[in-house]
């Protein structure tokens, strides 16, 4: 296969360092976007005189009749090709012969590839972030299910206060929106047209640049073409957002496989998402929640390694950068495929109302409304805790409940509670009396469930 550079070279490459320094089994995924460019690059090259219009027109025709066969999937490029932008030309020059080779006039593959890949960014950024509002929704609409169901809340994976089971799915919402938001402000680094930086000095021809980046909707045009060839922030930036993500998710799926360890869950996994054991036959097990955490280490991972491969490398370009579209492609398709995963799971979730209520009954989780009660008769803060506390520690030594504790025994440890302090010892009372926004309370979950659902709305 012709090569975009052989002139100066007399010997053939080395047939294991050309496999070796082939990238096209990666960047073949950037082939739509090569052609988009090649397109717009075209009436670029019309309009400063390098192309005629009988040419220009030749040319945009047997793009466009590529991009056709590549939407279809009948496009059949030469798999031994170097990378995507030499496959591209091959396959114009089989076409329409010579008039091809004028294509590649002011642009290099530095370039070219920077481009393409920043559109191949914008476009699946895009992807992820639509995947991330149905996810968000997909919650919102589970929270709207169980707004009465009332769990304890745990710290420390201990058994805390009260919450609705509402309450946490919204949590969830909140940390997939502060994922969400990253991969948005990540756009603002594709959203530049990067052609006309050349090599690395900018081309000798008068090439409309602001002209092209309309052509690919962008909305601003390189200041630096040095700068260009070597930067690959935009790579670095994405795919920090989507560990980010990745994160979130491994932190909802510990919260969904911690819930349902010994004894059940609250929050129960479809069994479509679940496997069996090849030796124990009663098992169930929740892989898809223990592969979704663990695939956070793949995306930081990928992010680690664009890290190290920029680290201290020289700015303009160097071909180590080729290896970003590894860690690129890997974290950008993995995560597509485990966010859609993701909003089916959380659509099929059941809510067993059984298990929360049957949680309840660990009467601890009322220590702090105790405290608090105290308060409103007039004990300090810290005061009240203290006996609380003591209260609580008595209770667990007497394996008896809060509330079956009679009034005089209480009133030992906590000398101001009176007869209503047994209406503390009731979930519901529990998140009724939380007045905060964001809070806990039905009122607070019902508004925020009510923005989300506008919000998410297309
Ligand atoms: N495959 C290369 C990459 O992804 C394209 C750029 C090649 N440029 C060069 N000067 N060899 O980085």
């Amino acid at each position: 296969m012709k090569k975009l550079w052989g002139g100066r070279f007399k010997k053939k490459a080395d047939a294991g360092f050309e496999r070796f320094s082939a990238s096209f089994i990666w960047d073949r995924r950037l082939l739509p976007y090569d052609l988009e460019i090649d397109a717009a690059h075209v009436k670029a090259l019309k309009k400063c005189g390098v192309l005629s219009a009988a040419e220009a027109s030749t040319l945009s025709a047997a793009i466009s009749d590529l991009a056709e066969k590549t939407r279809s999937g009948r496009l059949r490029l030469n798999p031994k090709a170097e990378d995507v932008h030499s496959a591209i030309q091959e396959a114009l020059r089989k076409k329409i012969g010579p008039l091809a080779d004028k294509l590649h006039t002011a642009r290099s593959r530095n370039d070219l590839v920077s481009q393409s890949t920043r559109l191949y960014c914008r476009a699946e950024c895009l992807k992820i972030i639509e995947g991330a509002r149905r996810l968000k929704l997909a919650l919102v609409r589970q929270a709207e299910d169980c707004q009465e169901v009332l769990v304890p809340g745990m710290t420390h994976l201990q058994n805390a206060q009260v919450v609705s089971q509402a309450h946490i799915f919204l949590a969830y919402v909140q940390m997939i929106e502060r994922a969400q938001f990253r991969l948005r402000t990540a756009l603002t680094l594709f959203d530049v047209c990067v052609l006309g930086s050349g090599a690395l000095a900018g081309v000798s021809y008068d090439l409309d640049q602001k002209m092209i980046a309309r052509e690919l909707g962008l909305s601003r045009i390189t200041q630096n073409s040095y700068d260009v060839s070597g930067d690959r922030d935009f790579v670095l930036n994405f795919l920090s957002s989507i560990t980010l993500l990745g994160i979130q998710f491994s932190r909802i799926a510990e919260d969904l496989l911690v819930g349902q360890a010994r004894g059940g869950a609250v929050v129960e996994l479809d069994e479509a998402f679940c496997t069996g054991s090849s030796m124990m036959p009663q098992k169930k097990n929740a892989d898809f929640l223990e592969l979704a955490r663990g695939a956070s280490a793949v995306f930081a991972a990928n992010f680690a390694g664009i890290l190290l491969l920029l680290k201290g490398l020289p700015s303009s370009y160097n071909r180590d950068l080729q290896w970003d579209k590894k860690f690129l492609f890997d974290s950008v398709e993995r995560c597509e495929e485990l966010l859609e995963i993701f909003i089916r799971v959380v659509k099929t979730l059941k809510i067993n109302r059984e298990r929360a209520r049957e949680l309840l009954k660990d009467e601890s989780i009322y220590a702090t409304d105790l405290a608090d009660y105290l308060v409103s008769k007039g004990t300090p803060f810290a005061r009240a805790h203290e006996e609380v506390g003591r209260l609580v520690s008595f209770a667990e030594a007497e394996k008896t409940p809060l509330s079956k504790i009679g009034l005089d025994l209480i009133q030992k440890f906590a000398p101001l509670a009176e007869g209503g302090v047994y209406a503390i010892f009731d979930a519901r009372h529990s998140v009724r009396m939380k007045k905060t926004a964001g809070s806990a309370h039905p009122a607070e979950v019902r508004r925020e469930i009510r923005y989300w659902k506008r919000k998410l709305k297309k």
